[in-house]
């Protein structure tokens, strides 16, 4: 039976602003160094999915020399990102386009890379969506996606921050309890592929590598 999922509705804009550059900001550049500590990944191709407005995909790329492609399914997230990395003087190393995970335009074996995060709880069809993942990851390649906020301090900053919108942390927990371990572990077991789902204070990630020998 397909899973019911929650409807996502985006002001990509406002996210941007008020998000993203706003009480979000610090958290990106500690996810990225986190993801680099535990893929070892620093060069080659990356790509960011559902990557939003960029900025993870700006972080990573300050931090390595990976070429990073932001993939998001709204075109004003492809805008937004190419305007974000010009600002942070990495558009040569990120770019954007739009597509979805359930569906992406990338050749197989083809990245070294796939870092996802706070995306994959809105996906259509997540099976799919880390299918395709698996699909186009190179041999070695490495997937890091899911969710979260770098540490358990950096969390506590932001609920601070969102005291008079108590909503959000609401939802981000029924998001959570919608989508636990297991959830995802069912879904690696299904599609064969060897990997962790991590849930700590502050997130829970996917991660997996594929085989570096390809058969
Ligand atoms: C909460 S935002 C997270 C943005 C960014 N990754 C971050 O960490 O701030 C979720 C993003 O996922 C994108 N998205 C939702 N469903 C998607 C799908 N099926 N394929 C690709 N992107 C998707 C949305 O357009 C949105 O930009």
């Amino acid at each position: 039976m397909k899973q019911e999922k929650e409807r996502y509705t985006f002001n990509a804009a406002d996210f941007n602003e008020k998000v993203m550059k706003g009480h979000f900001k610090k958290i990106y550049p500690v996810i990225a160094r986190q993801i680099i500590e535990r893929t070892g990944i620093t060069s080659g191709c990356c790509i960011d999915l559902g990557g939003g407005p960029g900025m993870l995909a700006v972080e990573l790329a300050k931090a390595s020399t990976l070429d990073v492609t932001v993939c998001d399914v709204t075109s004003e997230c492809v805008a937004l990102s190419e305007e974000n990395s010009r600002e942070h003087g990495v558009h040569e190393r990120v770019s954007a386009v739009q597509g979805a995970a359930e569906k992406l335009p990338f050749e197989d074996n083809s990245i070294d890379l796939v870092v996802s995060r706070g995306s994959i709880f809105f996906w259509e069809d997540q099976q799919q969506g880390l299918s395709e993942v698996y699909r186009v990851l190179g041999p070695g390649g490495w997937a890091y996606i899911g969710g979260g906020f770098g540490t358990a301090s950096l969390l506590q900053e932001i609920l601070a921050e969102k005291a008079d919108d108590p909503k959000w942390d609401v939802q981000r927990k029924e998001r959570l309890a919608k989508n636990p371990p297991g959830h995802f572990e069912a879904m690696l077991l299904k599609l064969g592929i060897d990997g962790v789902v991590e849930r700590g204070e502050a997130g829970m990630w996917i991660i997996f590598r594929k085989s570096s020998k390809l058969i």
